[in-house]
């Protein structure tokens, strides 16, 4: 089943999400759920406050940056009540996009390398350093769990440039093809 997306607007997007037990409702249900609205959405990564629900859980399929980064070849994970550890490395910039931000994509700066700790889907933890495209797209996704989008990270000119864009967004003046939650006013 695919979730709608929650979009900017939504306060959900803004909430620092819960860590959860394995004990959680349906957990295999909604990350196979997760998964087919990644994948449908086109997305390289998806985090549970991205489908309502607040919850410390992102998904990330960094596959395909394996033409740049062979190493990613299957890159498929689950990261569960993650905890990032430290940033290291240079600061680079990526052109980045969100599900939860239709339409927009900006340049953002972020450190090479991610080191994190965090369960898997079988509640395994490990404790991994990522980087490049991988290590980018984590620490967008981590972003998610405490509230914090892409677009925080742009200087105040570039907001001003976006603000019509965020306030149609927030009316849900956008039509991706994939399906979006309207956030209430
Ligand atoms: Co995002």
């Amino acid at each position: 089943m695919k979730y709608p997306v929650t979009v900017y607007g939504d306060p959900l997007l803004r909430k620092k999400a819960k860590e959860i037990t394995k004990d959680y409702p349906n957990l295999k249900e909604v990350i196979e759920n997760m998964w087919e609205t990644m994948y449908y959405s086109d997305g390289v990564g998806l985090a549970a406050p991205q489908v309502g629900l607040s919850i410390r859980l992102f998904v990330v399929d960094a596959s395909s940056g394996a033409d740049e980064e062979p190493e990613l070849e299957n890159f498929k994970k689950v990261f569960i009540n993650p905890e990032i550890l430290h940033k290291d490395g240079e600061e680079w910039v990526m052109n980045e996009g969100c599900l939860s931000l239709p339409e927009i994509r900006e340049d953002v700066e972020r450190p090479d390398e991610v080191t994190i700790r965090y369960f898997d889907e079988n509640f395994v933890e490990h404790e991994e350093t990522f980087k490049g495209f991988a290590g980018r797209v984590i620490q967008h996704e981590y972003d998610h769990l405490d509230g914090v989008l892409f677009i925080d990270y742009l200087s105040p000119l570039r907001k001003r440039l976006l603000k019509g864009k965020l306030a149609n967004i927030a009316k849900g003046k956008v039509q991706p093809h994939y399906r979006i939650k309207i956030p209430v006013k």
